[in-house]
């Protein structure tokens, strides 16, 4: 199944635009999306909650989660276990626990079959650190995303002020900065471009900008199937 349904990846790291891009794109092109980085968060703010930090058990976690994702307009609300988690698993405390889990390969392990079965007709647009390299490798579009970190960190910190979460600039770009070293510098999967990905630099791009750009670049390698 998976090898017949058109797949973008959209990889890169934290603040990129990533997800708001996801989002946009398969509102446009009536595809699913998967928001991958979520299941790391929701593993983290269970292994918080619970104290848990032995690897087996974090795998446990992760394999068992019980998610689901309900379409609200235009956000996603994430339901784990019933509770609505949605703004619970956005904190910096949640995301530097996510990237420190994300290391662990029984973790990865675990989440693997869950992401890939997000690949149903008629499409799908995946976001995370390594869809177009591990998860769906035969992803016939395969985009890497990147910003620089100060711009990142200031699209992250507009983005938690609208949600009323509290948030320091400093402290995002030196977070960001650490996340983005031990994303880079794992073993297990680690945030790298896939070899054949097109690299997309939006430091200086409007969304709007970078999403016609990336269906300018989905209707020539899908042609039909996008319009
Ligand atoms: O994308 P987001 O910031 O929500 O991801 C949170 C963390 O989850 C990332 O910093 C990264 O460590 C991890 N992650 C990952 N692989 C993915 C998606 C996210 O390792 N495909």
């Amino acid at each position: 199944m998976t090898n017949t349904v058109p797949i973008i990846t959209l990889d890169g790291p934290g603040g990129a635009g990533k997800g708001t891009i996801c989002l946009l794109l398969a509102e446009k092109l009536g595809w699913h999306m998967l928001d991958s980085g979520s299941l790391y968060r929701l593993t983290a703010l269970q292994a918080l909650r619970k104290n848990v930090e032995s690897e087996a058990q974090l795998a446990e976690i992760a394999a068992n989660l019980d998610i689901e994702y309900l379409a609200e307009g235009d956000r996603l609300k994430i339901l784990l276990q019933g509770e609505d988690v949605t703004d619970a698993i956005r904190t910096e405390q949640v995301g530097s626990k996510a990237s420190e889990i994300a290391a662990i390969a029984g973790v990865r392990r675990a989440l693997l079959d869950r992401q890939r079965a997000f690949a149903v007709p008629p499409g799908l647009l995946a976001d995370g650190r390594d869809m177009g390299t591990v998860v769906f490798p035969h992803a016939r579009l395969k985009i890497f995303l990147t910003a620089s970190p100060e711009e990142r960190a200031k699209r992250r910190y507009k983005q938690l002020k609208e949600k009323g979460i509290d948030a320091n600039l400093p402290d995002l770009v030196a977070e960001l900065k650490a996340r983005d070293e031990r994303d880079s510098e794992r073993s297990a999967a680690p945030l790298k471009a896939a070899d054949d990905a097109l690299l997309l630099d939006t430091t200086e791009m409007s969304i709007d900008e970078v999403v016609n750009q990336v269906l300018q670049m989905a209707s020539q390698r899908f042609g039909s199937n996008v319009n």
